[in-house]
């Protein structure tokens, strides 16, 4: 399964990258505002960071407006995909991008249903949101089950991320599920990363290879070394 990075935080994208982890980057407006500086600008410095695709959304509503903003991110870069919400004019912009060439992922989906028009559009990425799913007390995973599902059974030329996720075992659930892809906020990422015995186990070698260390460079006992080992 793809890792992306969902935000629009540079430094945060740029450690993600060093990890050599990060397979691409979702944003949307409410993560670029949390950022500010020329949305352009930040997109195409991301765009460098990750060969991988990179998210941007369209914020107009009519598909005049959708079809000019997702144009105009197209030219930021060439991994750059155009992020079209759900809607009847939605699908409409996402079919003609598809037809001039451009990739969509296709944001706020809360049912299969919804994700298996999208495909049928032509867009690239399906993004259900199963946090914002969970957070109304429906199960967000079941829809990527789904939708993996007929994806997978019909062979549709599209991929599932899922997208909102709240905590790392909604990226062991979506992994699971067959999901090509999630999107993960840096926190997660972090936590993905952490565990209380692999924190405890590198300072109890460290400890037990100082203590060891000491002791055959004072005394050369190496038996004496072994001896002060951290009892498991
Ligand atoms: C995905 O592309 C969206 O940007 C994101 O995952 C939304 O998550 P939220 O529900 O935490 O805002």
């Amino acid at each position: 399964m793809k890792l992306f990075l969902d935000t629009a935080d540079l430094e945060e994208i740029r450690t993600v990258a060093r990890w050599g982890v990060l397979d691409g980057v979702t944003t949307n407006p409410t993560l670029y505002a949390k950022v500010g500086g020329s949305y352009e600008e930040i997109l195409q410095e991301v765009c460098r960071i990750t060969p991988g695709p990179v998210s941007a959304e369209v914020v107009a509503d009519d598909i005049d407006g959708m079809l000019s903003e997702g144009r105009a991110f197209a030219k930021l870069a060439p991994n750059i995909v155009v992020k079209v919400p759900m809607s009847e004019t939605g699908l409409e912009a996402i079919s003609r991008f598809a037809d001039e060439g451009i990739k969509t992922n296709c944001t706020l989906i809360f049912t299969a249903n919804q994700g298996l028009l999208a495909a049928k559009a032509g867009a690239s990425l399906l993004s259900p949101f199963i946090g914002r799913l969970d957070d109304i007390n429906q199960d967000g995973m079941e829809v990527i089950r789904e939708l993996v599902g007929i994806v997978e059974m019909h062979d549709l030329d599209s991929e599932v991320l899922a997208a909102s996720i709240r905590h790392p075992r909604h990226v062991t659930d979506a992994a699971l599920a067959g999901c090509h892809v999630a999107t993960l906020p840096f926190k997660v990422m972090q936590q993905m990363v952490q565990h209380p015995l692999t924190e405890k186990g590198i300072k109890t070698f460290r400890e037990d290879w100082e203590k060891a260390r000491a002791i055959i460079a004072k005394t050369g006992d190496k038996a004496k070394a072994a001896e002060t080992v951290t009892p498991r």
